[in-house]
Formats: structure tokens, sequence, C-alpha cells
């Protein structure tokens, strides 16, 4: 195993890097490194996760694409009209958010493209070019240090023929595939490649395909690179990952575990695409069967509505039927409200400091131990966050007794 050295500064590639979450976590980032907001929700500012050398906030330099183009500030206005920036936070934000301004490349320029529509012109292998030359200019803007690349893009629809992908055991079989298809290739997936390929190691933080398929952790492998996903587990999930667990320990039988989302930011308007909607609501709908192993004919359902008066407040709804002895019927309702871009910013920051330190580590491929950050953790076949969380703390060599 091959171990590094912490480098300063460290390289943040944001894929999506206009957008709500990349845009708090830079601001987020600034403004706990100027001691101007407290790190509330960072496991890695906690103890005993601080007895750790995580890298230092004001190391990281945010950069990445979008493929829009309208300023940061916007993006801010957004938060303060949802009330999740306070406004006199609103100055120290825009500074925060400046520096990144110019280290984010407008998608279509780097493949001579116009306008954004036009890119679905463009080969898989033309855009994976352009998004590696993108990169190796970011790399090279800090003195060639590592740079991780965390995907925070819309979710993408599933594109028909996807899974072929997964079925290519190497690299080699891989990169051939992509110089000789035709075929529209999922963003996500290209994302994946183009970090790898410059030595990058990935977080995906989407629904979105990436790393996982086994073509692609060959090549990390090889690079000797960590990659983490996908979807962040921020809300609802978190919350039914955490609670079902409960009903497997008493060995009450569920009957049923319907769950109903309705949210108004830019992610959920992605959402109002069906396929995409299908995406997510796959990636929400698999914990439950995993935990409630007494309970195997479990019904779940899962719905997502944009409904654009909320902003990026998150309501979700989640019905519990369960069943005692003597057959008799009960159930639990919950009710979650939640600011998505605030749960998700620090676990952001925590993501990258985790990864960050499994790559001077020497570790490499998927790390299975970051499953308690995602829906559909990559390697990490229980769901139960509670499990998820001891093997985090094994694997880190560290003990925290919640509750104690
Ligand atoms: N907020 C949460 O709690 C949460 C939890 C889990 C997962 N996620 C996922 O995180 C991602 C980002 O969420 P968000 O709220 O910041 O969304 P957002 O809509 O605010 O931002 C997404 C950004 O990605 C850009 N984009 C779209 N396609 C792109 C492409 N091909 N290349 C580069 N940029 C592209 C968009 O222009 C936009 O600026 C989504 O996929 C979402 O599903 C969010």
């Amino acid at each position: 195993m091959k171990t590094r050295d912490k480098l300063n500064p460290l390289g943040i590639w944001f894929v999506g890097a206009r957008g709500s979450i990349a845009t708090m976590t830079t601001v987020c980032a600034h403004l706990i490194a100027e001691s101007i907001i407290e790190p509330v929700g960072m496991l890695t500012e906690r103890h005993p996760y601080t007895t750790l050398p995580f890298c230092a906030l004001n190391a990281l330099r945010f950069g990445g694409c979008d493929i829009r183009s309208e300023p940061l500030t916007r993006t801010l206005d957004t938060f303060i009209a949802d009330q999740i920036l306070p406004s006199h936070l609103y100055t120290y934000a825009a500074a925060a958010v400046s520096e990144t301004e110019a280290a984010i490349d407008f998608v279509p320029d780097l493949v001579g493209c116009i306008r954004t529509e036009e890119l679905y012109n463009v080969s898989g292998e033309v855009l994976l070019d352009g998004l590696r030359s993108a990169l190796a200019k970011f790399k090279a803007s800090i003195g060639g240090n590592p740079v991780i690349v965390v995907n925070l893009a819309s979710t993408e629809p599933i594109i028909p023929g996807e899974q072929q992908l997964a079925s290519f055991e190497s690299w080699e079989q891989l990169d051939t595939f992509i110089r000789q298809s035709n075929a529209r290739l999922p963003w996500g997936f290209l994302y994946a490649c183009a970090a790898l390929l410059e030595d990058c190691s990935y977080i995906n933080f989407t629904p979105n395909i990436g790393a996982e398929i086994p073509g692609l952790e060959d090549l990390a492998l090889r690079r000797q690179l960590p990659h983490v996903g996908k979807d962040g587990k921020t809300g609802e999930t978190l919350l039914k990952t955490a609670l079902a667990p409960i009903f497997e320990a008493r060995a009450l039988r569920v009957r049923s575990w319907v769950g109903y989302n309705i949210l108004g930011n830019s992610d959920g308007q992605s959402l109002t695409n069906p396929a995409a909607r299908d995406a997510k609501t796959r990636s929400k709908d698999q914990q439950i069967r995993n935990i409630l192993r007494d309970s195997p004919d479990v019904c779940t359902k899962v719905g997502i509505d944009f409904v654009s008066s909320l902003g990026d407040w998150k309501t979700a709804w989640d019905f519990v039927h369960f069943e005692g002895i003597l057959g008799t019927k009960m159930s639990l309702q919950l009710l979650w409200q939640g600011a998505d871009t605030i749960l998700a910013a620090p676990l952001v920051l925590d993501l990258i400091r985790l990864v960050e330190f499994a790559w001077r580590r020497g570790e490499t491929g998927a790390l299975r131990h970051l499953g308690a950050f995602f829906k559909s953790p990559i390697g990490c076949t229980n769901h139960d966050f509670w499990f998820q969380m001891r093997e985090l703390q094994e694997h880190l060599g560290i003990e925290e007794r919640i509750g104690e």
C-alpha cells in the first residue's frame, strides 16, 4: 500500500459547480475556516474524528464545470430567497464564491459548442477528451497538487443501454467501447472516467452512474485511486435507515413502508423528467427491504413531486404499517422538513476530508467504510445506518459512544 504526504492546496473540482450544493459547500468551507460560522453537521469537526489528521478547510481550492453560466451570486440569491443563507452573511458568501468563479468551465466551451443543447451531438470520446483537458488545466493551476472530483450535477435520466457499461470487466474493454460507440454515453460515466484518467479521487454524490461499474473499479485500482458513492444520504432515507433497525431489533413485522416527498429546488425540478425521477426513486426504494429481514413481504413505495413554492425545503411524509403478536396492526407516521442544501453541504465537506485521508493512506477502489453517507453505497450490502457508522469508526480506528 503506497502512503502519501498531506499536500496543500488540495483541489476540489465540482461537476455542477454552479448548483446549490456545490455553491453552499464552497461558502461553508470558507466561513468555517474563518470561524464566521460553526461546523454544525460535520463529523470530522467533532471528537473523536478530530484526533485524525484530516486536511484543513483553508487548504481547499475550488473549481469545476457546469452546463450553465449564470454567476454564482445568482445561486446565493436563491439561498436568500429560500431563507437558508442569513442576509448578514451574504457579503462573506459573495467573497467566498468570487475566488471560485474564474475556475469554473462552461462545458460547451470545452468541446467547441456554443450552446448546451449542442452537447448532445458530440461523441463520448470528444466529450471525455474535453473534460480531461479541463481537469488537467485545473490541476496545473494548483501546482499539480491532488484534486478530488465531486459530482454534484443534476440527476440524469437513465439512458437506454446504460446497463451495458456494467458488462465490461476491464478498463481496456470500456475504453474500446467509448472509442467505437456512436451511442450517447451518460454524463456521470464520462465524469468518472475523466477523474480517474487524470489521477483524481472521485466522489459521486448523485444517483447517476459513476465509478461503481467493474471497468472503472479496475481503472481506479490500477491508478491507485479511491472512489465513493452514490447518492448522498441526507434526509428521508437517512431517517428510514436509522429507524428501520428498531423494527428488526424488536422482531416486529413491517407490512408497508410508504414515503412521499415534495421539494421545490432545481434538483426537484430536474425530477419532473420521468426518467430522472425513476433513477431517484430506485435509489430511495431499496434500503427498507434490505434492513427488514423479518418482514420479507414488506411493500415499499416512494414518491417524489416538484412543488416550486417550497424552494430548498423538502417535506417528506413516511407511513409505516406494522404488525405485532396476534397480527395486531399499528402504524407510525413521520414528517420531515429539511433544507436539502443545508443538510448536504457539511456531508460533502466530510466526504472530501475522508476521501483525501483514504488517498493519503494508500486506500484504493470503492471505499466501503463510507456507506453511511450514501443511499446506494458502492460495495456495502448492509443499509442499516448504525451498522454503517460502526464500520466507519472501526475502519478509522476510533470509537464514539453515542448516547453515553
Ligand atoms: N440536496 C440533497 O440533500 C441531495 C441528497 C442526495 C443527492 N443529491 C444530488 O446532488 C445533486 C446536486 O443537487 P443540487 O441540489 O445542488 O442540484 P442543482 O440543480 O442545484 O445543481 C445541479 C447543477 O448541475 C448542473 N449540471 C447539470 N448537468 C450537468 C452536466 N452534464 N455537467 C455539468 N453540470 C451539470 C446544473 O446546471 C446545476 O447547476 C443532484 O443530483 C441531487 O440528486 C442531493
